[in-house]
């Protein structure tokens, strides 16, 4: 019995366009070879693409030292990473970029920035002089609590470039989670702003600030950005503004020659328990993985203008909002606030206005625009695209195609990218040029990646079968530990398998070797003595004409172990009823089997979200195993509880 079945069966292919093909930064040929290249000695590969990718002020004298589960890539190497993504754009050949838009920054409000590589460069050295000022070392820790505005990109550049340990905390996170993670990291300074503008109004920082650092002794100042100009309380001694301090700051500052495997930053994720995790990521190797494979799969050329939907408060938004996108040399955008403020088409105006050709967002975002209707992004001339990617949970096809048919108009390839935090850049994804996409396959791994779908007991499970999703070799962009706790990163990621690094997530492989994600392994139900995941009976409900989208849970069930409970969220002005509940059940039954029929239907308005847009799964476990509503239609309304919820879930 395999360990996870799989029933959704997906048969449609895409052919990667060839005009696109042939003008892509790896050809056909070229990708053939690195393949050949990484499948024979991915420490060769990966030493090629540092080499080509990344520069360096003294060679590495070792390409990888693994000691299980420690791994150090590039071993005695010394490089800067804001050296990478900005000064040496303006150096040499590359000089021209001087004036070229580094940064393309919209407000919420609508008022926009535009920074080039040249003043980039400029406010990164006074920044880091400001922080410098400030008595900040290093491998000091800095805590980054902003908005999406660019002072946030600039700080995290300006810590590169004196060695600084970054940890940025989403700006949505509350004073007692900003705490937890100041304390946890001994942060020294802080860096936030008065505030930004979500849905068409301020929102205040600076106060969760000054209530987290209550009980903060490590840190010993703050700096403050004006984002909206409300009335901000500055502690004398201690608070400064952004703005009086940088105006005085020289913009002179060399980059720091850090060792290869310096601490870059720190990023806090959540694990099966409360406690938040550091994810530690080096210097060299996330650098060469996020550089490279921004360059490959994006497709990344100089006239690019590249939009990554994510908050740099995730690490979608580190690694390719700021890092692997400005190490090349392109344009990137950020985009303050929600996509359906002043309306529902703000994302496709954007797109359109800045000419924006590569466009990176979140299934999650997807299904909102497919439940907002296809008029929005119908009203815009989004010609410019020229590749599409989504990324953080599996997409349901109905999803892609729809991503590929309304947004894509057909002719863009979509990326679908599976990583996590832990892994720092991109693991699974198809390559654009050269690999056929079927909807909702991750298709393969990069080259230099060893990823491998295990049974239970640890022995490689054949396709079509299902099992968990493990690395069985280091890769450069790995996580180099927890922060200051390295037994629970042998226990959360290395000792279900010995010396493999287990993701976490399940998922099978298909005739073709094709990679399925069927997502977090705590998310696979087990129904009569079958492993089914989630993700699959969502995507059946959601290929249904009157869904907008769905998340199912398995909740105990006395005959069959575990019974499925679907939260349904309907298309709007759809009218719910039995009728549509049994519907749906003999749609799923159609769609997957009997097997995944969910036993309950329970229609909601709105699906509780993290505000990273991940599906509040545990509170909607604890919902439906608490009370069976028999026979409701009513509307659900999870806003809520969802909130009381958001500490511990996100
Ligand atoms: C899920 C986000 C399916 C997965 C970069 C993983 C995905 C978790 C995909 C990591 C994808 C991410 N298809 N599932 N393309 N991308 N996931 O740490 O369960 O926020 O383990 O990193 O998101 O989430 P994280």
């Amino acid at each position: 019995m395999p360990d996870i079945e799989s029933l959704l069966k997906e048969k449609r292919t895409f052919k990667p366009d060839r005009e696109f093909t042939r003008q892509a930064n790896w050809n056909k040929k070229q990708t053939a070879e690195y393949r050949a290249m990484a499948d024979k000695n991915p420490e060769r590969f990966w030493a090629k693409m540092a080499k080509e990718n990344v520069s360096w002020f003294t060679p590495w004298k070792k390409v990888l030292d693994w000691k299980p589960p420690f791994a150090k890539w590039f071993v005695g190497g010394k490089l800067n990473v804001s050296y990478n993504c900005v000064d040496r754009h303006l150096e040499g050949e590359n000089a021209w970029r001087r004036n070229k838009a580094a940064i393309i920054w919209e407000g919420e409000p609508g008022d926009t920035r535009t920074i080039t590589y040249g003043e980039l460069h400029r406010e990164i050295c006074k920044f880091a002089n400001v922080m410098k000022s400030q008595g900040v070392k290093k491998g000091d820790r800095v805590a980054l609590y902003m908005p999406m505005i660019p002072e946030l990109s600039i700080a995290i550049l300006a810590c590169t470039r004196i060695g600084a340990v970054h940890s940025v905390v989403f700006g949505g996170f509350s004073a007692e989670a900003l705490r937890d993670r100041i304390n946890d990291a001994g942060a020294k300074l802080v860096v936030t702003a008065d505030g930004g503008y979500r849905r068409g109004a301020p929102y205040p920082l600076k106060p969760a600030v000054d209530e987290a650092l209550e009980g903060t002794p490590s840190v010993t100042s703050v700096v403050t950005v004006k984002r909206t100009g409300e009335p901000t309380r500055m502690q004398a001694g201690r608070d400064h503004w952004w703005h009086e301090l940088t105006d005085e700051a020289s913009a002179v500052c060399e980059p720091a020659k850090l060792d290869a495997e310096h601490p870059l930053f720190i990023l806090y994720t959540s694990g099966t328990t409360g406690k938040p995790k550091g994810i530690l990521h080096t210097t060299g190797g996330y650098l060469t993985h996020v550089t490279t494979t921004a360059k490959v799969l994006f497709d990344l050329k100089d006239s690019d203008t590249f939009w990554c939907t994510a908050d740099i408060g995730w690490v979608t938004g580190h690694s390719y909002v700021v890092y692997g996108i400005l190490a090349n040399g392109a344009t990137t955008l950020m985009y303050e606030g929600v996509p359906t403020h002043p309306g529902p088409d703000r994302f496709w105006d954007i797109i359109e206005r800045w000419g924006v050709t590569i466009f990176y967002t979140a299934p999650t975002a997807i299904r909102t625009f497919v439940r907002l209707g296809d008029e929005h992004p119908k009203k815009h001339d989004l010609s410019s695209l020229r590749l599409l990617g989504t990324v953080g949970e599996p997409i349901n096809p109905e999803a892609w195609m729809w991503y590929h048919r309304i947004i894509g108009k057909k002719k863009c390839p979509i990326v679908d990218t599976w990583w996590q935090t832990e892994t720092g850049g991109i693991m699974i994804t198809p390559l654009p040029s050269s690999v056929d996409t079927k909807p909702g396959s991750a298709t393969n791994p990069f080259p230099g990646i060893d990823a491998a779908i295990f049974s239970e007991e640890g022995n490689e499970v054949d396709p079509p079968n299902g099992g968990y999703l493990v690395i069985r070799e280091p890769w450069p962009g790995m996580l180099r530990g927890i922060w200051g706790d390295p037994k629970r990163f042998k226990e959360t990621y290395w000792s279900k398998y010995k010396n493999i690094y287990f993701t976490g997530d399940g998922a099978h492989r298909d005739q073709d070797s094709y990679f399925w994600i069927m997502g977090r392994v705590d998310d696979v139900m087990n129904i009569s003595g079958h492993r089914i995941g989630t993700m699959e009976v969502e995507s059946a409900l959601v290929s249904h004409t009157k869904v907008a989208e769905s998340a199912v849970v398995g909740r105990p069930d006395s005959l069959t172990g575990t019974a499925i409970v679907a939260f349904v969220t309907p298309k709007s002005g759809e009218t719910v009823d039995d009728v549509l509940k049994e519907e749906l059940r003999t749609h799923v039954t159609k769609q997957i089997g009997a097997i995944a029929k969910p036993k309950e239907i329970r229609f909601t308005d709105a699906l509780p979200k993290t505000r990273s847009g991940k599906i509040m799964r545990r509170l909607l476990r604890d919902i439906a195993s608490g009370r069976s509503v028999g026979d409701t239609t009513t509307l659900e309304d999870f806003s809520v509880v969802a909130k009381l919820r958001e500490g511990d879930e996100a």
